[in-house]
């Protein structure tokens, strides 16, 4: 029997089609292991079953048991492990495409929403009862008629875009190519960030963490927006100058923003905190027990097929 440790606490029925096919280290206690509990804890597996909580760095690639041949990662993302480090070390990752899509997109609406409607000072207020209506009472953005900016035009930006337009919103996006008419759908490409920006009443950030995106929203790129724009991110917080992002949302260049992944989450960047015109979720993009079941289901469903082929169809590296 295969021996796959699991690095994080999964749903019920997950856990159990996972003890009926391996010899499981499953974590009951849902402990978020260190690094160094995580290369002892590898030592005689076969595979791991990760989550983005585990930073599997080139250090630790060195370091894991010379038996791990897959590390399935259970989530769409796979910046938290070094892909060239794993690659050199003959260890296949995989990720779980697809089955989080439309969970994502609706936070992705949540977070346009929120953000634009000034959920957070109306909740608030809400709940201290400090609030009368009047005509200019928390007066937000409407939606209808405003232009969505979509950065990465992947899976997850094609579905936002989707219900977007179910709002009457207009969509523009930059993707490193110009997608098919059959999946552009009408939205408009622009070739860089800048001439997206511009244009963005409202930026979603759906690109993948690389690199090249790393602090893509900064000091210099925000500029490039109109003012008053809002931006939302519910990819990685890795895109994201927070310093800058803060101090364009005091000086109002920036109407609100829309948050729900962080740099060095949980400790999302404390001036956050302050800004009225935040509106921050913690990391809930794909968390419906549906998707969460279907995206478990598909990151064991990696790992059997490897074992059964040596190979997988959701490979990344
Ligand atoms: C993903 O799959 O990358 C999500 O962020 C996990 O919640």
């Amino acid at each position: 029997m295969k021996k796959v440790l699991i690095t994080r606490k999964l749903l019920r029925s997950n856990e159990d089609r996972i003890s009926k096919i391996w010899d499981a280290n499953l974590n009951l206690n849902d402990e978020v292991y260190s690094q160094k509990k995580l290369i002892e804890l590898s030592q005689g597996c076969d595979g791991i079953l990760t989550s983005l909580t585990e930073k599997i760095d080139e250090n630790v690639v060195k370091k894991l048991s010379e038996s791990v041949k897959i590390i399935s990662n259970f989530a769409v993302g796979f910046g938290n492990i070094d892909l060239k480090a794993t690659k050199k070390r003959n260890i296949v990752v995989t990720n779980t495409p697809d089955v989080l899509t439309n969970a994502t997109a609706e936070i992705a609406m949540l977070l346009i929403l929120g953000a634009a409607r000034r959920a957070s000072e109306g909740l608030l207020h809400a709940k201290k009862k400090n609030w009368k209506w009047s005509a200019d009472f928390l007066i937000g953005k409407q939606l209808t008629g405003s232009r969505l900016g979509i950065l990465g035009m992947g899976r997850i930006g094609r579905a936002i875009a989707k219900l977007a337009k179910a709002f009457g919103m207009e969509i523009h996006y930059h993707n490193r190519s110009k997608l098919n008419p059959d999946l552009e759908m009408g939205a408009i490409y622009h070739e860089n960030i800048k001439s997206l920006f511009s244009v963005s009443d409202i930026l979603s950030i759906n690109c993948p963490a690389t690199k090249e995106t790393k602090h893509i929203i900064n000091k210099e790129t925000l500029e490039f927006f109109p003012t008053g724009a809002i931006i939302t991110n519910s990819a990685r917080g890795d895109m994201i100058d927070d310093e800058a992002m803060v101090q364009a949302l005091i000086n109002r260049k920036i109407y609100a923003v829309g948050l729900d992944v962080y740099n060095g989450e949980p400790n999302l960047y404390s001036g956050y905190l302050n800004q009225p015109n935040a509106f921050i979720l913690p990391h809930l993009g794909s968390a419906t027990k549906k998707t969460r079941t279907a995206m478990a289901d598909l990151a064991i469903s990696n790992i059997e097929e490897y074992f059964k082929t040596g190979n997988c169809k959701n490979k990344v590296n």
